[in-house]
């Protein structure tokens, strides 16, 4: 009989291990570039992590026993009690290790893993709901020109919630109302931009909505010298993209503003505007390009 076969065999050494800690890093790097390249590295990890348990337990389930022909096969021992056998035997140190270097691993990756995931999912189970602002009849929006609207966004958060906006009826495209609605939040540290014009007319006052005309050649900040277009594209100053707008309805004649988002410039203007629209983002925060890359990833709002 080949004796060698009385040796037990341990499994070879694996690379899902690598694999494992690949996923891990590509994770981290998505934390700091974005939340695809995270999804990447979660899926990446947790293949590896699966392939690295069953081949444990392949390799467990491999090991070699002896097949000792009947005449040489000793006689039966009694079936030791559990508590008879060491611990030690129970558990040879090898098992041990890959078993406690696993788990210590699946807790690092878990660590890592679950805030992103975290960052990722919430915001599909939370409040997103943006409350829409009624900012009076649409006959307050003369053609062409520029209303500043102020309103409570939040009327239990006080004046801390009180926004401007800058709305101009551009009249119909096609068979629906158009209208350029901007956001007055600076996109570079979130100051209050305002009209670079005159005023015309008198304010007028719609519930707790004020409305003031401007004739604006564009919009400035008074923080760092930020400047825009009448489009809101920034021309000069640190502002890294135009400003913000504000998307809108029209009901019962009445225009209603809804939830803001990001736009990295407009090309044209009025009705005909192609608008280059974005998720709602951060003062400072470039929306495209290289630099878009290298700002991490937000938290849900
Ligand atoms: S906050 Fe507007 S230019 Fe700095």
């Amino acid at each position: 009989m080949d004796q060698s076969r009385e040796h037990l065999h341990a499994p070879g050494p694996s690379l899902w291990p690598v694999g494992f800690a690949v996923g891990v890093v590509v994770l981290l790097v998505g934390l700091v570039v974005s939340t695809t390249v995270v999804a990447i590295g979660a899926v990446i990890a947790v293949v590896f992590t699966v392939l690295w348990v069953r081949d444990i337990a392949r390799g467990r389930g491999l090991v070699e026993t002896t097949v000792l022909e009947p005449e040489m096969r000793p006689a039966p021992k009694a079936t030791p009690h559990l508590s008879d056998v060491r611990l030690e035997d129970r558990y040879p140190r090898n098992v041990f290790l890959e078993l406690s270097t696993l788990g210590l691993g699946g807790v690092v990756g878990g660590v890592v893993t679950l805030p992103a995931l975290g960052f990722m999912i919430a915001p599909a189970f939370l409040k997103q709901g943006v409350k829409e602002q009624d900012v009076g009849p649409v006959s307050d929006y003369p053609l062409n020109k520029y209303m500043v609207a102020t309103f409570d966004s939040d009327p239990s958060q006080g004046t801390v919630a009180r926004r401007a906006a800058f709305v101009r009826n551009n009249g119909m495209l096609g068979s629906q109302p158009s209208f350029t609605i901007i956001s007055s939040r600076c996109a570079h540290l979130g100051c209050p931009v305002q009209p670079n014009g005159p005023k015309f007319g008198s304010e007028k006052k719609v519930g707790d909505i004020t409305l003031q005309g401007y004739l604006p050649s564009g919009f400035g900040c008074p923080c760092h010298g930020g400047q825009y277009d009448t489009e809101g594209n920034r021309t000069a100053g640190p502002p890294v993209r135009a400003l913000d707008r504000y998307s809108f309805s029209v009901r019962n004649n009445h225009l209603w503003i809804g939830a803001p988002f990001s736009v990295s410039h407009v090309d044209g203007t009025g009705a005909e505007a192609l608008i280059h629209k974005w998720t709602y983002s951060y003062p400072g925060q470039h929306v495209d390009g290289i630099e878009s890359w290298l700002y991490p990833i937000e938290p849900p709002r």
